[in-house]
């Protein structure tokens, strides 16, 4: 037997909000995998809002990133450049094992990149989804984040064919299940009650009182950026508050787009709650205990879909077609009288029932950890 090998640190890497429920049983499974597999966290601050960052990161109990490369906002290149200017000489200066990265946003791209360039492994959790819609900066950054991972882990058994469709070694991939599971499952006994969120907030929580209420998140540049789209979905809310209260997250570029083009009226409706960004234990117990969620976001599709509760997506696509084939999920784009039969549908039947999807049992960690361990291990003694 050859005796297992020190690894150097896997440099692991989040920036945006739907990257630290990701990350979070990631480094969990670190530490407890036998030997401990060493890490580095790395912030690159494209999320910086209190309510986008600390908040998330204390519900997830996800340690204080070691670096933190205070990027901001900025157009996609910019924001993608400046991280690649700041990551290069942390990768020079902790010489990892190998660069970790989760996800779709711009960090994510902009880490791989800098790794590759540096002959450096580049490990991607959440390979191989496609919405097949290039328009979405998304959809762009998995594309490249897969192209030049050297391995990749898979959330649903359907983004295999996707990467070998791509060229990508089917050898390279594993199939490990859902990390945001992970964090949901251990998270959700420890959820805020909903009314809690509210009062806190500053809305009597009597708006949900019988427990009938939708939870409402958009903030997709295709939804939020452009006022007629923004007019039209906003119109949308306004009809299903008529069915049953809303409780609406705004995202910040939601909320200043609302301002910019004159549309906060739209919203102001005394069945409509608006909250700013909430905590993950927050947002996790409104979700746990809604009627329905209506959403633009990739992570609440399949947060639903774990949880159960019936999920309207107001996009015309998804990357995550597991939720709709086999959860609560239906895709309605931003169709009126679709959305509004679905809702109607939803609150007259209960929705969707759904299963949980294979391997989104809360252990898709651990089976990264011990997976990757071995192929570090490989890869020191090749
Ligand atoms: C990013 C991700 C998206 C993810 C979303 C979750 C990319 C391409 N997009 O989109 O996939 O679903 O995060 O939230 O990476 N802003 C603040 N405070 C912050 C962060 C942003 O006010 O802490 C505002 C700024 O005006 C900024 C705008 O939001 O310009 C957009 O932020 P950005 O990080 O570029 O993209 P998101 O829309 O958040």
């Amino acid at each position: 037997m050859t005796a297992a090998r020190s690894i150097a640190p896997v440099l692991c890497i989040v920036g945006a909000r739907p990257n630290y429920m990701k990350m979070a049983p990631i480094l969990r499974a670190f530490d407890e995998h036998v030997p401990a597999i060493p890490w580095v966290l790395v912030h690159t601050g494209q999320h910086y809002d209190h309510a986008m960052n600390e908040r998330l990161f204390s519900g997830l109990r996800l340690p204080t990133p070691q670096h933190n490369l205070e990027v901001g906002s900025g157009t996609h290149a910019v924001q993608t450049a400046e991280i690649m200017k700041r990551f290069e000489p942390l990768v020079d200066d902790i010489k990892p094992s190998c660069v970790l990265v989760v996800g779709d946003v711009n960090s994510t791209l902009a880490c791989a990149l800098v790794a590759v360039k540096k002959h450096i492994a580049v490990v991607h959790v959440e390979a191989g989804l496609r919405s097949g819609d290039r328009a979405m900066p998304e959809e762009i950054n998995r594309i490249l984040v897969d192209r030049i991972s050297d391995r990749l882990y898979t959330t649903e058994r359907s983004a295999l064919a996707n990467l070998v469709a791509e060229g990508v070694d089917a050898s390279w991939v594993h199939f490990a299940g859902n990390v945001m599971i992970d964090s949901l499952l251990s998270s959700r006994s420890l959820a805020v009650p909903p009314a809690a969120t509210l009062s806190e907030h500053g809305i009597d929580p009597a708006l949900i009182a019988g427990g009938r209420y939708g939870v409402v998140t958009l903030h997709r540049p295709s939804n939020v950026d452009d006022p007629e789209q923004l007019r039209r979905l906003a119109g949308m809310l306004s009809q299903a508050a008529e069915r049953l209260p809303l409780v609406f997250a705004i995202h910040p570029r939601t909320r200043t787009n609302l301002e910019k083009f004159g549309l906060g009226a739209l919203l102001d409706n005394p069945r409509i709650a608006l909250l700013p960004p909430l905590g993950y234990l927050e947002m996790l117990g409104l979700m746990d205990g809604a009627t329905v969620m209506i959403t633009d976001s990739g992570g609440l599709q399949e947060e639903t879909t774990a949880l159960s509760v019936p999920c309207i997506t107001l996009r015309e696509n998804t990357e995550r077609p597991i939720t709709a084939e086999q959860g609560t999920n239906t895709v309605v784009g931003s169709d009126e009288a679709l959305f509004v039969r679905c809702l109607d549908d939803t609150l007259a039947t209960g929705g969707k029932r759904g299963r949980v999807p294979e391997y989104w049992d809360g252990a898709a960690a651990p089976r990264i950890a011990a997976d990757l361990y071995a192929w570090l291990q490989a890869r020191a003694a090749s």
